[in-house]
């Protein structure tokens, strides 16, 4: 079988000679997959792509596919002589229109694989519809290709039945948010695409303005202000199926284009919200994924959930918990320890019990990992023999109350193996954990849960950026909670702030948080976030002015909907669920965006492009 390019402009055009080659009266009856042995002895109609072909001396058999699965179609010279005739000339991804009877298939071609594997559809009428350049990949559940070939080929991708189930995926849960949420009394409201900057903490997306030269308008980071502007124009719940755009560093869980389930409420607090994520959660894994939840999530302060699982978005199935054990080298010989303590960091422990199967080999390998790719400084351990003893790098620079210590904190025995990290509260947390969860998968240590949603509760307001600047940790409109605006002068640093997340298996699905509804409260923080009055008023005047006008409290929260869809249709990134998604360096590689525009454009827009300034150790030009 020949599926070159042929000569003339569209591929095998010849094969549409035929006069019936268009649809005429005939439509389809039943989709492919929909043909099962309940239709024996039926006259149907069947349309779709030539999956694939096969000779059978005399007989030709083609699997028919279309978006509900694939049939049998087969041509037989003496059920129809001009059908199978024409049959020899199909090849992959041909488009069909086939009137035949189906049939049942003799025991020895049943296909058990193939839900409609018992039957067949014999041919007695058959319409070319389209030709078709034969495909880079085969249209398979595991095409075997390239993931840059499929993205430049993502019209043949999406044919794929993995990306037509994740398509599905999203759009159960368009609806059962859509469902969900109006059912709760939501009012469905569309904010603007050409927006003015938010203040999300990823870089803009700019767009020239044409009407107002030399100006940009922003795409929104999310709907964030807009949506506090509606609460205070008096919706009191709005949601929206929401774009947002974020120039930033992409990684599998990560697109410069994306989609939030956004939501906000007025007259709320943590309570009322927590209720409808759970509620728009636990429908969308019941609607998306015929799953059940298990009611009511559990809930973690930031602060245990850093402390015992070193993350603010842990997988709680991994049974593995971090100790703490700072306080113990606060005046420790071990200058490693030491001096992580003295600057104001932490030390940590991650403890395995029965750990033999971690040999010394993979020990050094860990470390050697977490020093390259997380940036610490070393990876101290500790191994308890059979007969107690420690074999250990660190063992020698340690004090019998430290050792005694240790093993007090952490239950050693003999068979444990300790990892210790002493680093700043960050970066401990980030080794520490990444280990948990790495470790604990690969030991087994997990539970048995399919799926297990988590609040997180009470971060902070404030962080400290690298350079020891105080920044917010989310974003400058979360409240704090009401027990810790004392701290606003004192320590700001300590203040818990309103803001929630929901957690799934290790992701974090969305953020929210109540809202600062007080203009002098919101002018406080900008105010401890450095920004001078006059900066204050540039960038946030119009939502503080609005405030002013008489904002109710109210508070809310945006889910990512692709990563809900990536774990619902078990998709290992985000560009698996989305039909045009954008590559690691930000490219659409079937449009080729982005692209140079025409001169014209750029005048017009009173645009002019300056030349790329040189690569490090490039001479400029
Ligand atoms: P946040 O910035 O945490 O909060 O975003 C909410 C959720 O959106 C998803 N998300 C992304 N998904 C794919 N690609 C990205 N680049 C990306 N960035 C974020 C995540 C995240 O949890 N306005 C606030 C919400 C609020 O407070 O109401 C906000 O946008 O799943
Ligand atoms: P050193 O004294 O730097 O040779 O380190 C002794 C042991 O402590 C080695 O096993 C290092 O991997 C480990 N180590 C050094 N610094 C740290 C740190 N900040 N946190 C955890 N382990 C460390």
């Amino acid at each position: 079988m020949s599926d070159g390019v042929r000569s003339s402009a569209r591929p095998g055009a010849g094969h549409l000679d035929h006069p019936l080659d268009q649809m005429g009266a005939l439509r389809r009856t039943h989709a492919c997959g929909a043909i099962g042995a309940d239709l024996v002895g039926s006259e149907v109609v069947v349309a779709g792509w030539v999956q694939s072909r096969r000779d059978h001396g005399g007989v030709i058999f083609v699997d028919l596919r279309d978006r509900e699965g694939l049939v049998q179609v087969v041509f037989r010279p003496e059920v129809a002589a001009d059908a199978h005739a024409r049959a020899g000339d199909l090849r992959s991804e041909f488009v069909l229109l086939a009137r035949g009877n189906v049939e049942r298939r003799t025991p020895e071609t049943v296909n058990p694989k193939l839900p409609t594997g018992e039957v067949e559809v014999a041919v007695r009428e058959l319409r070319i519809l389209n030709v078709a350049t034969p495909p880079p990949f085969p249209i398979e559940e595991d095409p075997g290709a390239d993931e840059i070939v499929r993205l430049r080929h993502r019209i043949h991708d999406l044919r794929r039945a993995p990306l037509q189930r994740a398509l599905r995926v999203r759009h159960a849960l368009y609806q059962s948010a859509r469902a969900t949420l109006s059912k709760l009394d939501f009012l469905e409201i569309e904010t603007p695409i050409l927006a003015r900057a938010t203040p999300e903490g990823a870089r803009d997306f700019l767009v020239p303005s044409r009407l107002q030269p030399g100006e940009f308008y922003a795409l929104p980071q999310s709907p964030q202000i807009m949506k506090q502007l509606l609460m205070i124009a008096g919706f009191e719940r709005y949601f929206q199926i929401a774009r947002c755009f974020r120039d930033e560093d992409l990684r599998a869980d990560r697109q410069l284009e994306f989609t939030q389930i956004d939501l906000e409420m007025s007259f709320v607090g943590v309570e009322e919200v927590l209720a409808v994520l759970e509620e728009v959660t636990v429908r969308a894994w019941r609607d998306a994924g015929g799953i059940e939840l298990e009611r009511p999530f559990p809930r973690l302060s930031y602060a245990d959930a850093m402390a015992r699982y070193g993350s603010d978005k842990p997988d709680t199935r991994v049974l593995l918990e971090l100790v703490e054990l700072t306080d113990l080298f606060r005046s420790t010989g071990f200058r490693a320890f030491g001096a992580a303590v003295q600057k104001g960091g932490v030390v940590k422990c991650l403890p395995i019990h029965d750990a033999d199967a971690l040999t010394r080999g993979e020990i050094d390998r860990l470390e050697s990992f977490v020093k390259k790719e997380l940036g610490a400084k070393g990876l101290a351990w500790v191994r308890v023999s059979a007969d107690g003893s420690w074999q250990s790098p660190i063992a020698k620079f340690l004090s019998d109350a430290e050792r005694a210590g240790i093993t007090e904190r952490t239950q050693a025995r003999s068979g444990s193996l300790l990892f210790f990290a002493a680093d700043e509260f960050a970066k401990a947390h980030a080794i520490l954990g990444r280990l948990r969860t790495d470790l604990g998968r690969q030991l087994g240590r997990v539970d048995s849960r399919a799926w297990a949603p988590l609040f997180v509760l009470n971060f902070p307001v404030f962080e400290r950026d690298e350079h020891g600047k105080l920044t917010f940790m989310h974003m400058p409109f979360v409240a704090p909670v009401e027990e810790d605006i004392a701290l606003f002068d004192s320590d700001p640093e300590r203040m818990r702030g309103t803001h929630y997340d929901v957690v799934m298996n290790g992701l974090e699905l969305g953020s929210g948080s109540l809202r600062n509804h007080r203009s002098d409260v919101q002018r406080k923080i900008f105010e401890l976030l450095g920004y001078s009055k006059g900066e204050m008023e540039e960038r946030f005047g119009f939502v503080l002015n609005a405030l002013d006008t008489g904002a109710p409290p109210h508070g809310g929260f945006a889910f990512g909907l692709d990563r809900i869809a990536m774990l619902l249709a078990g998709a290992e990134s985000l560009r698996d669920v989305i039909a045009f998604p954008k590559t690691q360096r930000g490219q659409d590689l079937l449009m080729d965006a982005p692209s140079a525009v025409e001169p014209g454009q750029l005048e017009e827009l009173r645009l002019r492009i300056t030349p790329a300034p040189p690569a490090p150790g490039e001479r400029a030009r």
